[in-house]
């Protein structure tokens, strides 16, 4: 079965809308923005990801890219060869908040600088797209929200998943009873390439004049220039939460979405570095397990051990399972057997036959139920070839600017997924099972 993309984004609309939270005041200086009023969006951290989801931005109607913000004179550079020399480029985002005819800025840049530039933007009056994980450390979670509603921002976190077709037709399915009664979510990333394991290209011109490492540092830890730091932040606890707050974040944000809930209450991880042992101070193992409720999550990330890369992310019911892939949703019902089967071959040849009559009495509505359903086990919901999930989380983005709602990933959702995540170093790092306040977004000790 394979469903179109009007329908998809019919059924994206109406949840979306669903889940929408409205803004409870104006703020002063923002330029109202009419239905047709072209957008206009500059970026912040235009490396590898802030390049291609502006890109997505702008297949959008009505938005323009006014200015980008970086550390690295090459990426700058890059900018005006791809979006024109009129843009404006520099190396201090503070010139891109002083503009008054800038809406939103789209926050790429790693992650230990998020909650920073997402403030500054929102006391500067701009509405913000930050890239997840919303936080680097739990204290970044209160004060962004904080921010939010004292400058009365629109927020949306970078968890496309959330606005995809995909995620959408899952929460549909699971919130029909696709699969029965959820019991189990696993995930799991096997990478097993130098990329996959972030050991990004260093280029030959990286030094203390093309790249701005004190700005680049910001409030972290100092060290001495280093271009891996620089250019593989994500191997240093300085700059990011490694696979926590990079890929784990990922499923905490679509489990959210599809389940509606707020997260885990209980959390225990373990892992540790096996091969990257490169000078990075974060795991390419790690396994988390989560309580939710009566439900249970199970993660696993493993850049270790050379075979086939496999990435899968699988909800378990009572009444059969369903896939999630980056192209569609695959439900397989297994109906339960509802009698409670035959374990008869040490008996007579006739006791077992005289069972087996017995049973077939019995049990003759499950059989047929069970028989009925050959065949028709499988159901696939595949999105169009080339779907781009980024290009529909900032449709809703640009919408909630229009409407002046909070979307469904906003500063809240954002915490939680990625308040999430980072139990799992925590756990990790302690040793112990980490407990969490789903609701409050609170440790408990
Ligand atoms: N949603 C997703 O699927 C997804 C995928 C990849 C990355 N991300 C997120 O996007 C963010 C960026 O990741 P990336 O892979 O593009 O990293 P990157 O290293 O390629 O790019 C980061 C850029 O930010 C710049 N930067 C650093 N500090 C800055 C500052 N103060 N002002 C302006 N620019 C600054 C750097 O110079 C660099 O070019 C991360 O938070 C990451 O988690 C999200």
């Amino acid at each position: 079965m394979s469903l179109n993309r009007r329908s998809f984004l019919r059924n994206a609309g109406l949840a979306a809308a669903g889940t929408q939270i409205p803004l409870l005041r104006t703020f002063a200086q923002e330029r109202r923005l009419g239905p047709n009023d072209q957008i206009h969006v500059a970026l912040i951290g235009a490396g590898g990801r802030g390049q291609s989801i502006t890109k997505s931005a702008l297949t959008l109607p009505n938005v323009k890219l006014l200015a980008v913000a970086d550390c690295y004179d090459g990426r700058l550079a890059h900018s005006k060869e791809m979006w024109g020399n009129d843009l404006q480029t520099t190396k201090d985002y503070n010139e891109i908040l002083k503009r008054s005819d800038i809406d939103a800025v789209i926050i790429g840049t790693p992650d230990h600088w998020h909650r920073k530039v997402a403030i500054d933007a929102m006391a500067a009056g701009k509405d913000v797209y930050c890239e997840k994980p919303m936080i680097h450390e739990y204290a970044d979670g209160p004060l962004m929200i904080d921010a939010a509603k004292k400058y009365n921002r629109v927020i949306q976190i970078g968890s496309q998943r959330v606005s995809s077709m995909i995620y959408i037709k899952a929460k549909e399915l699971l919130a029909a009873g696709a699969i029965g009664k959820l019991n189990l979510v696993q995930g799991h990333w096997d990478r097993n390439s130098a990329q996959g394991a972030w050991e990004y290209t260093v280029p030959l011109d990286a030094n203390e004049q093309t790249c701005d490492w004190p700005r680049f540092q910001g409030a972290a830890p100092k060290h001495a220039w280093d271009p891996e730091r620089f250019f593989q932040w994500r191997k240093y606890k300085d700059y990011g939460t490694g696979v926590a707050g990079d890929l784990f974040v990922h499923l905490f944000s679509g489990t959210h979405f599809i389940t509606g809930t707020n997260g885990p209450s209980r959390a225990y991880a373990t892992g540790g570095l096996r091969y990257w042992k490169d000078g990075r101070d974060v795991p390419d193992v790690l396994l988390g397990l989560y309580d939710y409720g009566d439900w249970n999550l199970e993660l696993r990330v493993n850049f270790v051990d050379g075979g086939e890369e496999s990435e899968g992310f699988t909800f378990v019911g009572t009444e059969g399972s369903m896939e999630i892939t980056s192209r569609g949703v695959i439900v397989n019902k297994v109906p339960r057997e509802k009698g409670p089967g035959m374990s008869i071959g040490s008996f007579t040849n006739e006791m077992q036959a005289r069972l087996k009559a017995d049973y077939a009495q019995k049990h003759a509505e499950d059989a047929a139920a069970r028989a009925a359903l050959i065949g028709t086990g499988v159901e696939r919901y595949m999105a169009p070839a080339g779907y781009d999930d980024t290009a529909d989380h900032f449709r809703t983005f640009f919408n909630c600017m229009r409407t002046r709602q909070q979307p469904t990933e906003n500063a809240v959702f954002g915490y939680r997924a990625a308040g999430a995540a980072l139990l799992s170093l925590l756990s990790m790092e302690k040793g112990t099972v980490v407990h969490w306040d789903a609701d409050a977004m609170k440790l408990k000790s």
